[in-house]
């Protein structure tokens, strides 16, 4: 059980259990804080929590590229399709077994769309890989059922989104990791425009270890 997870910045990742990598979220050009270009991205799966181009980013490129199969919610899974995309659909509730482990959909209290069109309800996600479990919040609010979503998947990993402004911020984010209950966090979207706080000094949940990663950053966890 061991992962090798690479911080693409904002709320990007790739996660690779040695045999299988998923990217999350891959915004990478127009993204002033990336390290990685689309083109570089070696990936078997590409997860997406919602529309918005922040977070659906190169995912044509990337999904092209490596015949990558996307798993996203229904509407993000009739526009792919639209353009000669594998999906891998699912909304909040439900879970996607998958050659990796498998992956649920939560709820975000979010907006999400791309170019204009709907893209359906936005997405948090436990991705399950290598028997562990990664909650990405996606962009939300806070809620209090992230208490239960904890309890029920267990994650050992949450990455949480804290930038305020469009999602929490990082007070709010801190009371967010207390609820989930992970043995670490990880604050996301957050420092890649002056828009989104840059500071996460005020992100400390009690009793989790807080770790903040810089874009590009390989953090081999487990
Ligand atoms: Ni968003
Ligand atoms: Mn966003």
């Amino acid at each position: 059980m061991s992962l090798t997870i690479t911080y693409l910045g904002h709320s990007g990742f790739l996660l690779d259990d040695g045999e299988l990598t998923i990217a999350v979220d891959p915004f990478l050009t127009d993204n002033p804080v990336a390290r990685h270009k689309a083109a570089d991205i070696k990936c078997d799966y590409i997860a997406l929590t919602h529309g918005h181009a922040d977070h659906f980013g190169d995912t044509i490129e990337i999904a092209h590229n490596n015949e990558a199969k996307v798993i996203c919610c229904y509407e993000l899974h009739e526009y792919l399709s639209e353009h000669n995309v594998q999906t891998d659909p699912g909304n909040p509730g439900g879970r996607i077994e998958t050659d990796f482990g498998w992956v649920a959909f939560t709820q975000a209290f979010h907006s999400s769309s791309y170019n204009g069109r709907y893209t359906g309800m936005p997405c948090g996600l436990m991705i399950n890989i290598d028997d562990i479990t990664i909650y990405h919040t996606g962009d939300t609010g806070i809620f209090g059922d992230m208490k239960l979503l904890g309890e029920i998947y267990r994650p050992e990993i949450a990455l949480i989104c804290a930038g305020d402004r469009f999602t929490m911020g990082p007070e709010l984010a801190t009371r967010a990791a207390e609820m989930i209950g992970p043995k670490v966090a990880v604050p996301i979207h957050w420092g890649t425009w002056p828009l989104l706080s840059g500071d996460m000094s005020g992100f400390a949940p009690k009793g989790i270890e807080a770790k903040v990663l810089e874009p590009g950053e390989v953090w081999l966890y487990g």
